[in-house]
């Protein structure tokens, strides 16, 4: 969909990867709408851009419910991009309760409320996209984020549902899967584990991966909301390991039959499975 225009919100924008997307969205002529928990961050991102903030905790289960009704009072929500999550590094064993259920909340449970929230008004108005920012870390096994690994798969296996059930209406889904980003606070918590580190510094070595930077990142998921694309896969040369474990999901694209196009009038209608 053409962006200019669009109205855009974008969660984990108050630094990393998620400023730089509400950065190049906003470049690129749309409206913002930021969120994460940090209001002065957002509150200056939002001078910079001409956007508003939306300061909120999307592990908080309340103010996760009312999210989407709190932005779309100024306006409808075009295009949603489910960037924010925490990396919570360490060994299962010794994750409390609280850390556990702070990831699970803010990874996988935050973006598929908001976009269970955005996706009636989209299909209503006939124009939408949503993006869900996934990580390799849901493909392979990285060493002491085995729950974050967990609601990364979790993330792209969803954004894939939404692609097959969403295939003929107006509304897209894209899968953004990534490698290290060089520069975020999360990459920098990563290299504190000399587990993960030393996983990196092989991949790097052996040149099966490579250091992504913000910048590459927002030309390539703009350019995927634009052209409709699935998925967002970089550096490219981990993109085999993405694409074998498509295969299971696409032979069932092709094996499954019955899902019709939601509709319009009643987006929430059971009768999307007939
Ligand atoms: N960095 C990497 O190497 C890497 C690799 C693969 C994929 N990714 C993915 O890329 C995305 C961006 O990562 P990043 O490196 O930019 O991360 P980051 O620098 O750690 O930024 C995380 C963002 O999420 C927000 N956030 C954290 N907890 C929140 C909460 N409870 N409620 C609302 N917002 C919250 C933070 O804002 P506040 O603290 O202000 O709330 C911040 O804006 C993530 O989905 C990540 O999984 C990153």
């Amino acid at each position: 969909m053409e962006i200019t225009g669009t109205r855009v919100l974008i969660t984990g924008a108050s630094r990393g990867l998620g400023r730089d997307l509400a950065l190049g969205f906003a470049t690129a002529g749309a409206d913002v709408a930021l969120v994460a928990r940090n209001a002065d961050a957002l509150a200056e991102l939002a001078g910079l851009t001409g956007g508003r903030a939306y300061p909120c905790d999307l592990a908080d289960r309340a103010a996760v419910r009312g999210l989407l009704a709190r932005v779309e009072a100024d306006g409808p929500v075009d295009i949603l991009v489910n960037n924010a999550a925490d990396e919570g590094i360490g060994r299962f064993t010794e994750l409390s309760a609280d850390t556990l259920e702070f990831m699970v909340r803010l990874n996988a449970l935050a973006p598929a409320e908001l976009t269970r929230q955005a996706l009636p008004g989209m299909l209503r108005r006939g124009r939408g996209h949503v993006v869900h920012v996934s990580s390799f870390a849901g493909i392979v096994v990285p060493p002491m984020l085995a729950t974050y690994a967990s609601t990364k798969a979790f993330l792209s296996h969803h954004a894939v549902n939404l692609q097959f059930e969403l295939k003929d209406t107006p509304v897209g889904v894209t899968r953004v899967e990534l490698g290290e980003i060089a520069g975020t606070d999360m990459m920098a918590h990563g290299r504190t584990e000399p587990a993960l580190a030393g996983m990196f510094e092989r991949m790097y070595r052996l040149r099966l991966n490579r250091q992504l930077n913000s910048a590459e990142i927002t030309a390539a998921v703009l350019d995927a909301v634009r052209e409709n694309r699935w998925s967002v896969r970089l550096p490219r040369r981990l993109s085999p390991a993405s694409l074998l474990a498509d295969v299971p999901r696409r032979m069932t694209w092709l094996l499954a039959r019955g899902l019709t196009t939601p509709p319009a009038a009643e987006p929430r209608s059971t009768s999307l499975y007939r």
